[in-house]
């Protein structure tokens, strides 16, 4: 059987980034030929610093927005990652697996830490680890991402290929991403250069799934184009990053193709074409973020249905950890 595994970290409010890159796919998948498990990942949110009472919200309203967009919790697991052990275990395992030097190569790693990485947590560092575990604690195959996460994921493979040589076995498997459709490579709004991410300080640099309709219309209003008007065919968006991630997130919101995006707007002026976008993220999320506020007024509904997630996921994790810990000669 098919097992997907994916996470997203309750490190701030959900992105339109989030959404077409990743939930949106999760959905689908839930409702293909997966067993599917979705999570919170928490334990990677405090690789940098995290207001407690905010981490709190944030998965709370994270869980509120994979329900909201349509993860059913009787189709998929839905929980948050520290209510399972067995993520940290085998994350530590995978430590001694890992080398400096695979670490030292992760862009994200690069990015995040910046200049000053001596004054990165340990946890930073080691966070591409504790991913492999996250997918491999369940010998999930499939992990659908957005393009950012691409190159973690072949670490996740090469830290299984090393850990089934290290001893000879061929336990882990070498895990497939899935990266696909116009929304796995959302950019900021305000610069088409740069991925919309929740940490971006600019509020204006991204869509959050919260926006109501009027701060949509006014971020896509002011989001950063070019003076030409939208060509009639793909090639035409060579060289205009912005003009390139508008017509994606269109793209991705109406389920449609670039290539039949711009035959029905090619040759508009951006005064144009920005009202038609605001319509559709205003119709395509307005009742993903309202169902989230309703889910939100219950907390203890919430919380009860992430347990019952992380029992399930446990059920599957254990004899997974308890098998690797045999390989590699831990006394029982
Ligand atoms: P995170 O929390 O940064 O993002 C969650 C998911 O959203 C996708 N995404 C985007 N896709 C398209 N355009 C964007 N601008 C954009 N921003 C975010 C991400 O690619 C991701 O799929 N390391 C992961 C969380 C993680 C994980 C895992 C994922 C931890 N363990 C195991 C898969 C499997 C992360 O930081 O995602």
């Amino acid at each position: 059987k098919k097992r997907v595994f994916s996470g997203i970290q309750p490190s701030g409010g959900l992105t339109l980034g989030n959404y077409l890159g990743a939930i949106k796919r999760f959905v689908q998948m839930q409702d293909e030929d997966y067993e599917t498990i979705y999570c919170m990942v928490d334990l990677h949110a405090i690789t940098v610093w995290q207001d407690p009472a905010a981490l709190r919200r944030q998965t709370r309203e994270l869980a509120a927005g994979f329900i909201a967009s349509g993860i059913d919790p009787a189709k998929s697991i839905l929980f948050n990652q520290s209510q399972v052990a067995e993520h940290a275990q085998l994350g530590w395992i995978f430590n001694c697996v890992a080398r400096m030097g695979w670490m030292q190569r992760m862009t994200q790693w690069k990015d995040k830490a910046g200049k000053n990485s001596q004054n990165a947590s340990l946890g930073l560092f080691a966070y591409p680890s504790l991913m492999a575990a996250d997918i491999l604690t369940y010998h999930a195959t499939h992990v659908p991402v957005g393009e950012d996460q691409k190159q973690h994921l072949e670490l996740t493979r090469d830290i299984a290929i090393k850990f089934n040589n290290d001893y000879g076995v061929d336990f882990f498997p070498v895990t497939e991403p899935v990266i696909e459709g116009a929304g796995t490579r959302v950019m900021s709004l305000r610069d088409g250069s740069k991925k919309m991410s929740k940490s971006d300080p600019s509020d204006a640099s991204r869509i959050n799934m919260t926006d109501d309709a009027d701060t949509l219309a006014k971020k896509i209003r002011k989001a950063k184009t070019d003076p030409d008007a939208l060509p009639s065919e793909a090639e035409g968006l060579e060289g205009r990053a912005e003009a390139r991630n508008l017509v994606n997130i269109y793209a991705g919101l109406a389920d449609m193709s670039v290539e039949a995006v711009l035959r029905d707007v090619g040759g508009k002026a951006f005064s144009e074409f920005k009202p038609l976008l605001a319509e559709l993220a205003v119709a395509k999320l307005a009742p993903i973020s309202s169902e989230m506020a309703r889910l939100m007024e219950n907390e203890a509904e919430i919380d009860a249905l992430l347990h019952t997630g992380a029992d399930a996921a446990r059920a599957i994790a254990a004899p997974i950890l308890e098998k690797t810990y045999d390989i590699i000669g831990m006394v029982r």
